[in-house]
């Protein structure tokens, strides 16, 4: 007895001293499992006579409750142990600052074009859009361009087998926004344009902005002031600007203004950005206003072409290849 209590006293240090589960559980069994020391010791009991075998019974199981309890308790404490571990080493500092989203920004077209109606908007223009696919009539017949005119061959057009087409310019809109309507009226029109055409300064896919201006009395100086106004607006100072003479059949007189830029060797150079000119006569008439009461002036900008000076890029085709460095640098 003297030594199964030495050797019980000597489990509990170890027991008290236990870092892992298994270890513990091997503790265990050398204790109580089936030929763990106290139950050998309590299989023993049977050889004893009667008056001892009682009293040594309730001690041997005394040894076994108080082991059990604190196996147990050892057992709880290694459990919550562990849990504090995980806690403190998934903890997450709220007080560290954060990793940031990436923000988008505009595409720098986008952009150009929202800067470029948000200007003629102050002037009094109203926004209007029309579709990209347009019918013949009012990308061609009702802006004077009779079948088989010589200018259409200028608009390198993409059709559909229905006769329908992608519309070449954004002038279409100008017969949309007249009709049903009556002077005066004031119209900015921005969206997509198509036309099988690329190189350094023209893309199948670009941007205008149509503006459009009918009233009693308007004539070509009330174009020029416009868009000289615009101009100066949009890149902030004046720009030398040049109006050449034109020829669009929807306009007369009609001219193409070019913007005096500077290249990256510091030659001075020329940049067509718009078409204008004084309404047509027949295409007033064609949508039923009066061509002796009224006059007005139109002009198509090319918003890449606005965008190219403004940000000093030299070949437009880098606004549609979507490199990520170079849209970066508009955000
Ligand atoms: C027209 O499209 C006329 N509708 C403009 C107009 C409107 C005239 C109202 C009179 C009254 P034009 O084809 O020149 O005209 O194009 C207008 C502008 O769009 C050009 O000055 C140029 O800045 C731009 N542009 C033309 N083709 C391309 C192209 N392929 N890629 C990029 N920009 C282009
Ligand atoms: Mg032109």
């Amino acid at each position: 007895m003297e030594s199964l209590l030495e050797r019980i006293e000597a489990a509990r240090r170890a027991i008290a001293a236990t870092q892992s589960a298994d270890v513990l559980e091997q503790q265990r069994v050398a204790l109580l499992g089936k030929n763990g020391l106290l139950t050998a010791a309590l299989k023993e009991l049977g050889a004893l006579p009667d008056e001892q075998r009682k009293q040594r019974g309730a001690q041997l199981n005394a040894l076994k409750a108080g082991i059990s309890t604190m196996l147990d308790e050892r057992r709880g404490a290694l459990e919550r142990a562990a849990t504090q571990g995980r806690l403190a080493r998934e903890a997450v500092d709220i007080s560290l600052p954060g990793r940031g989203a990436a923000l988008g920004s505009l595409h720098p077209v986008v952009e150009t074009m929202d800067r470029i109606c948000a200007i003629f908007e102050r002037m009094g223009y109203r926004r209007e859009e029309g579709p990209e696919i347009e019918d013949d009539w009012h990308n061609f017949e009702a802006l004077n361009f009779p079948p088989h005119h010589p200018a259409r061959a200028m608009h390198d057009t993409f059709y559909f087998a229905g006769g329908e087409l992608l519309r070449t310019h954004t002038s279409p809109v100008q017969i949309r926004a007249m009709q049903g309507r009556q002077p005066p009226l004031r119209i900015i029109a921005p969206g997509r344009v198509y036309r099988s055409d690329s190189d350094q300064t023209h893309s199948p896919m670009f941007h205008q902005v149509e503006g459009l201006m009918v009233a009693e009395g308007i004539s070509f100086a009330d174009l020029k002031g416009t868009l000289e106004a615009f101009v100066t607006a949009f890149f902030g100072r004046s720009f030398e600007m040049r109006f050449r003479p034109s020829y669009f059949p929807f306009t007369e007189p009609s001219a193409e203004v070019d913007i005096r830029w500077l290249d990256a060797a510091g030659t001075a150079r020329w940049l067509e950005v718009l078409g204008c000119g004084m309404v047509h006569p027949a295409v007033l008439q064609n949508v039923g206003i009066d061509a002796e009461r009224y006059t007005g002036f139109a002009f198509g900008l090319g918003v890449e072409r606005f965008a190219m000076l403004r940000y000093g890029v030299d070949d437009l085709r880098a606004f549609f290849e979507n490199d990520v460095r170079f849209l970066a640098q508009f955000g």
